[in-house]
């Protein structure tokens, strides 16, 4: 398997793409799930305050609310959710992720598609979905690839993305020229062209995506929607919702059980679950139920990144800030809200229409993409200071006491491809 990669690593094209700057500073060992993260600019006690009363007040009027309302509005509230204008990733934001710690993961995953899209017979147009696509460096990198292995012309840019401040940052970097059409007769809500006229298109939910052969990507995304908690009682499953905590006056929020079966707990649990607490996102299910449509109907595949388990995990919904868990109840809006990624209700949702690979850990998808090969190369052709950030980066990605073990990646093809598949196994999923 990899010498297709080694193959197309040693093209003089691959070959010639050099160094991308890039500017992180580590102050932990990358020790929580976040990975490394870098000291934030704390949303301000104001913001925080708003979104708190705001939430107390729904509360006040209509009861306790679900986890996953509370989730949506401290994340996605467009006046003053958590990712809706800050930077919240990178030097200055919250945490880094694994596409801002180098080029090396944005060009395995490029390597990966550009791999996947020639064995289906290079269809084209082809369209490069990304969802919840941060500052666009993954985007970035893949573009690059693609370019660089004389794709440029088949493809173009599609970005899924709620936050009005993200999408500037992501036109910033990927475009020389965006524009926002002000008639809605469109379904993107933004549009550019990169410096080499690649057409980058922005949309607030996959259900605007132009239906058409497309290589959907997902970087810790999944993570970041809405999940659903239960918990098991002697009476049957409950939904674990946010109540006003009264013993702490009207400032603080805590956890409380539904006093009956929720519409969400009647039908999100598997009837054969044996956990005594689950969490499922429904957000995620309706996405992947679309996205299996899209991959039947139209063709095409997909690739996720992301923390997460096999349907084993129980409580994992967290809050980080200034590099540390927080927790979730208090001051919302001031710090990130995450919880793992459950692969087998991706499976299930998906498995009528569609073939899923994975989970695999990052280590083992990138070990067999070949970054390895590709650290040396890059290591023979840059200075001292951008050797230690490439070195850092990597392990960062593939140590497994950091990011190797915990992060995961996830693929999904169209059924009719099974056979296809069996003769040419996809990449990076293999035993090794
Ligand atoms: C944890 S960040 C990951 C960013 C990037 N993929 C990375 O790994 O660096 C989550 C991203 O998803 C976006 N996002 C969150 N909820 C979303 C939703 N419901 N629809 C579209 N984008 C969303 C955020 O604005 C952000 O860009």
């Amino acid at each position: 398997m990899l010498s297709v990669f080694k193959k197309l690593q040693s093209t003089p094209a691959f070959l010639n793409l050099k160094y991308r700057k890039t500017s992180f500073k580590f102050i932990n060992n990358g020790e929580h799930d976040r990975s490394a993260r870098c000291v934030p600019p704390s949303k301000t006690k104001k913001e925080s305050v708003s979104l708190a009363r705001q939430l107390q007040a729904k509360i006040k009027a209509m009861g306790p609310i679900t986890v996953a309302e509370y989730m949506k509005e401290v994340l996605t509230n467009p006046v003053s959710g958590y990712y809706m204008h800050r930077d919240v990733i990178g030097e200055t934001g919250d945490f880094i992720t694994s596409p801002e710690l180098g080029q090396l993961f944005g060009e395995m995953v490029a390597v990966w598609c550009f791999n996947e899209w020639q064995k289906m017979g290079s269809p084209i147009p082809l369209q490069l979905v990304e969802m919840g696509p941060g500052r666009g460096s993954l985007a970035e990198d893949v573009l690059r690839v693609f370019e660089r292995f004389g794709a440029g012309n088949e493809v173009s840019l599609h970005l899924v993305e709620v936050s009005p401040r993200l999408s500037q940052i992501q036109a910033q970097k990927l475009c020389v020229k965006t524009v926002r059409p002000s008639k809605s007769s469109h379904t993107y809500y933004q549009l550019g062209t990169t410096a080499t006229n690649i057409p980058v298109f922005w949309y607030n939910s996959i259900q605007d995506v132009p239906r058409q052969f497309s290589c959907y990507l997902a970087h810790e995304f999944f993570d970041a929607l809405p999940i659903h908690k239960f918990q098991r009682t002697e009476a049957g499953w409950r939904e674990v919702l946010i109540d006003i905590d009264p013993a702490a006056g009207s400032e603080k929020f805590r956890y409380v059980l539904s006093r009956t079966s929720t519409p969400a707990s009647k039908t999100l649990i598997k009837a054969d679950e044996k956990r005594d607490h689950v969490e499922v996102c429904a957000e995620s299910g309706v996405i992947l139920e679309h996205l299996a449509t899209r991959l039947e109907e139209d063709g095409g595949f997909a690739l996720f990144a992301d923390y997460g388990h096999d349907g084993s995990k129980t409580d994992t919904f967290r809050g980080f800030r200034n590099h540390e868990l927080h927790d979730a109840l208090v001051d919302p809006g001031s710090a990130d809200l995450t919880a793992d990624v459950d692969f087998s209700y991706i499976r299930a949702c998906t498995e009528d229409k569609l073939l899923t690979f994975g989970p695999v850990t990052q280590r083992h998808f990138l070990k067999q993409m070949g970054i390895d090969m590709r650290l040396q190369i890059l290591l023979q052709n840059c200075g001292e200071k951008q050797k230690e950030n490439l070195l850092l980066g990597y392990h960062m990605m593939v140590d497994e006491d950091k990011m190797g073990e915990r992060f995961k990646l996830f693929s999904l093809f169209p059924s009719v491809l099974k056979d296809h598949l069996e003769r040419f196994p996809v990449s990076g999923f293999a035993d090794s």
